[in-house]
């Protein structure tokens, strides 16, 4: 089978899941069942999940970008791994086999950008809100796509917090939740993550030979910014490679890795000392210590609906 355009923006991570080792730490009826037998994953998503189909295609970011991990800039929005790297084991990298479309997991993680570039773009709050449904049903319309494609078992992350990002904060000034983030900004990510949910539901009933695994990363990555110490993290809400004129540490025209021009005087916009105990990498994007959080934690199947851990995600329910 020879994959036809996409009608979505399709960046793969082509990876073998190592079957070997068997989940020993999840009480749930399916850790009976044998792991999945996923050959390839296939990564649908934004720059947050991105391993390099936007550097390929416009530019790719430059140094600090990189430096913690791959100690160079590796095409990814971060200063080190994503969640999706963690997931599929950056080493195991392969091209896929035709057949491998079919028996794969396909990852998505969507919805910053569809709510960024609404808020950018000039929209009200309340107008980003409601062209929700909207965004939702043209993401049904390419998941269904896929699935005629041979698609099976979807991994589906829902969006994160983006009113605790310093993009968001820095730009929009509004009411804050205890967190220090942007409660209406939230209250629209949530919103989304509602309808996304719904979405799924209906997607599992037009496609009962699928496995649709919804996950809820908000929760996750919010739990970094209500209490980041108990996880060993700081400054949650602080960009740790940018550079403003505010508590944020980000300006647009001052980003990671930028050349930014301040009282005369030009220079790179570089890293904080510690990345590794910081949340937010360049004012948008997440940190590896970030990423690992939670793929340690959505892993496991505790954030998932149903609780299927990512190794059992062919799998379409508790039962057998
Ligand atoms: C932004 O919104 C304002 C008020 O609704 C409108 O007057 C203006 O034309 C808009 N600008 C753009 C670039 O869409
Ligand atoms: C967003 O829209 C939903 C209905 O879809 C509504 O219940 C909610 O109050 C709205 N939230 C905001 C922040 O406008
Ligand atoms: C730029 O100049 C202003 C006013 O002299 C000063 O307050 C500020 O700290 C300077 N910024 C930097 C980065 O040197
Ligand atoms: C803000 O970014 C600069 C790089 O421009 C970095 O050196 C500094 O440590 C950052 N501040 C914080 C509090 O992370």
């Amino acid at each position: 089978m020879k994959l036809p355009h996409p009608h979505i923006s399709f960046f793969c991570l082509c990876v073998l899941l190592s079957s070997s080792h068997a989940s020993n730490t999840i009480i749930s009826p399916v850790s009976a069942q044998k792991p999945c037998d996923f050959p390839a994953i296939f990564n649908l998503g934004d720059s947050n999940s991105d391993t390099g189909g936007l550097a390929a295609a416009f530019t790719p970011p430059n140094s600090p970008y990189g430096e913690t991990y791959f100690h160079m800039p590796a095409g990814r929005f971060s200063d080190g791994r994503l969640i999706i790297d963690f997931i599929g084991g950056i080493f195991a990298s392969l091209m896929p086999r035709e057949e491998y479309f079919s028996k794969a997991l396909y990852t998505f993680d969507i919805g910053q950008n569809d709510l960024g570039a609404g808020f950018f773009g000039n929209m009200s709050v309340e107008e980003v809100n409601e062209s929700i449904p909207d965004i939702i049903n043209k993401f049904s319309a390419n998941v269904k796509s896929i699935y005629n494609l041979g698609a099976r078992s979807f991994w589906i992350h829902n969006t994160g917090p983006i009113g605790c990002l310093p993009y968001i904060l820095a730009n929009f000034p509004s009411a804050k939740d205890s967190a220090g983030c942007a409660k209406p900004y939230n209250e629209v990510a949530k919103n989304f993550n509602l309808k996304l949910k719904e979405a799924v539901v209906q997607l599992r009933k037009d496609f009962p030979s699928a496995a649709f695994t919804y996950v809820d990363v908000y929760s996750v990555k919010y739990s970094l910014f209500r209490t980041p110490k108990r996880y060993g993290f700081e400054l949650p809400t602080v960009a740790c490679c940018g550079y403003g004129d505010n508590e944020y540490n980000y300006s647009g025209t001052a980003e990671c890795g930028q050349l930014a021009t301040v009282n005369g005087t030009q220079f790179i916009v570089g890293s904080c000392d510690r990345p590794s105990v910081r949340v937010n990498w360049d004012g948008i994007h997440y940190t590896e210590a970030a990423a690992k959080f939670v793929f340690d934690r959505i892993s496991t199947g505790a954030f998932s609906d149903p609780r299927i851990p990512l190794k059992m995600a062919c799998r379409r329910a508790l039962i057998d």
